[in-house]
């Protein structure tokens, strides 16, 4: 199955995915997360993109659909995959439709002020990529992966300036996005606000799994 999940910054797509990843193994593909390696590794792609991700600002449509159409030749999407964070531009949207049409779009729906306190409060493990909340899901040891026991660390753009850009650019690039699944009837649309196993299950349900 292809699944897109959408929504806004820290609305959960991360958190939910990575559910799906380890419970059925269907890859979660997140263009943010693929920047981020790109920064981390300090490819020419990384230093393209530091800068505009830093600011919460939008990555080019044509690297973007690049680098997925890339990471989808992999062999462990022959039978699906999530889309995490992609497509957010009715661009990208409209290109990938055309290039691998999805089944379905999740669509997370939260309002601004929750989002805003769920990416002051995250925490990410550098290592594996474990997600975690100061507020909301807190590991075992104070800043220490339960995975691992790496350090968890705050990512670049979620500094208050950084979150209040990414709001801008979603509102005005990535919400019309629900209307033009909805043309399709492909939206699933999840109320994001609840605790995330309860996200979680009201997703496969929705899915039928
Ligand atoms: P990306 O990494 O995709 O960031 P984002 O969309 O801003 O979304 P987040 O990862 O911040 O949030 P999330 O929904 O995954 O939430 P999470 O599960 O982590 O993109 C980063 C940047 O890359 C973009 O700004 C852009 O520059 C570039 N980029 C990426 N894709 C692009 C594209 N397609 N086109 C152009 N540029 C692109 O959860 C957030 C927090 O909330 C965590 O602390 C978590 O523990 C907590 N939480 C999660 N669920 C719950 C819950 N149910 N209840 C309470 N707390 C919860
Ligand atoms: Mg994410």
């Amino acid at each position: 199955m292809k699944l897109v999940f959408f929504g806004a910054p820290g609305a959960g797509k991360g958190t939910i995915a990575k559910k799906f990843n380890e419970e059925f193994g269907i890859p979660q593909i997140s263009t943010g997360d693929l920047f981020r390696a790109a920064i981390k590794n300090k490819t020419e792609l990384g230093l393209k993109v530091s800068e505009i991700m830093a600011k919460g600002g939008l990555v080019s449509d044509d690297i973007t659909i690049g680098i997925v159409k890339e990471r989808i030749k992999n062999d462990d999407c022959k039978d699906g995959y999530i889309l995490d964070g992609f497509p957010r531009t009715m661009i990208q949207a409209e290109n990938w439709e055309k290039a691998d049409s999805v089944d379905l779009a999740i669509y997370f729906d939260i309002k601004d002020d929750e989002v805003k306190k769920r990416l002051g409060g995250r925490r990410v493990c550098p290592k594996c990529g474990k997600i975690y909340n100061v507020f909301f899901s807190k590991p075992k040891v104070e800043n220490i992966c339960d995975n691992d026991n790496e350090t968890l660390i705050i990512r670049e753009d979620d500094r208050e300036e950084a979150i209040a850009n990414r709001l801008v650019v979603y509102h005005s690039q990535t919400a019309p996005l629900l209307d033009y699944y909805k043309k399709f009837d492909k939206v699933i649309a999840i109320d994001a606000t609840a605790a995330p196993e309860m996200v979680y299950s009201q997703i496969k349900k929705a899915l039928k799994f």
